[in-house]
């Protein structure tokens, strides 16, 4: 396993790879990699004869008031992790090696970024589709690998792979869960023992709208009202969007109907949490 800081490293062995004929799969990330990521690359691993990850805490994908600062980092417990799922190199960068200081450029898509964290995190999208760009023009990958758990960002990426032409199949992998059901995230590690506690609120409360859909009930206002009352009786969290939309253009569903979407972003103390289910409702 090589670690790579440069640009021109991780270029130079691409290129290398690409030549012998080798395809190359990619897993962008922030690093404090868990079980959620290592899934993401163990189907990278099962689909291309190299795999890369990234890690890079991206600067501009978080606001003023977030938490860049505190983002937990820890490259060499990563790249062990990494090793162990069979990845073949992970790059690295400085920040100033990925952002120039006069750089003039970004990467916007309009639209499905007014919805959900899109939202509430301004300027967030664009953050990520402009490190997304330049992560994939620097691999130069075939395939690329996103989780769901993430549901805007897969849906937003997909649709800049389309805009620009980005030769990359995008795979997207469902999301990884703790045994009680939290979804797994970086951040769960902010959480005191409480507060975990407090964060399974998130998926209890998809089940109640899954159970509820389930059993018949197709009234969107109901729905969403069983899910803020499930999470307001949670005197730790506190709601930032639940919302239930179409599955392809986040737009919020008049009908129960299709592909649907609910995603709900909530603060547990000061930690934001996102989870989402999707389903397929006749
Ligand atoms: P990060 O939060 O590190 O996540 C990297 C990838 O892992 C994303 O595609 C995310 O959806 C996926 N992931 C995280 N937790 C998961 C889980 N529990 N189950 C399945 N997949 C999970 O997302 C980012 O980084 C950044 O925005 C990035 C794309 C790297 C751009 O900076």
């Amino acid at each position: 396993m090589e670690v790579y800081h440069t640009i021109a490293e991780i270029r130079n062995f691409v290129r290398e790879q690409k030549i012998t004929g080798n395809s190359v799969g990619f897993v962008p990330t922030m690093g404090y990699l868990h079980q959620g990521h290592l899934t993401l690359m163990e189907e990278a691993r099962k689909e291309n004869d190299i795999v890369v990850v990234s890690i890079f805490v991206n600067p501009t994908q978080f606001g003023p008031d977030e938490d860049y600062g505190e983002y937990p980092r820890d490259l060499s417990r990563d790249v062990e992790l990494a090793t162990g799922v069979g990845v073949d190199v992970v790059f690295s960068p400085q920040t100033e090696e990925i952002y120039l200081p006069n750089s003039a450029t970004t990467v916007e898509v309009e639209g499905l970024t007014n919805h959900l964290c899109g939202a509430t995190r301004e300027g967030h999208f664009t953050g990520v589709c402009t490190i997304v760009s330049k992560l994939f023009n620097i691999i130069n990958p075939d395939r690329a690998y996103f989780g769901q758990k993430d549901a805007q960002q897969v849906l937003v990426i997909k649709r800049m792979v389309k805009d620009l032409n980005f030769d990359i199949d995008i795979v997207t992998v469902p999301i990884v869960r703790e045994k009680d059901g939290l979804a797994i995230s970086s951040r769960n590690k902010y959480l005191g023992q409480d507060e975990r506690e407090a964060a399974l609120v998130l998926y209890q409360a998809l089940q109640i709208a899954q159970n509820l859909i389930g059993s018949g009930e197709r009234d969107r206002d109901i729905i969403k009202q069983q899910l803020v009352e499930r999470i307001d009786r949670e005197p730790l969290a506190e709601i930032d969007y639940v919302d239930i939309v179409n599955q392809n253009n986040l737009e919020e569903a008049e009908e129960i109907k299709g592909e649907i979407l609910i995603a709900l972003a909530v603060y547990i103390g000061k930690t934001r949490l996102i989870d989402n289910l999707m389903l397929e409702v006749d």
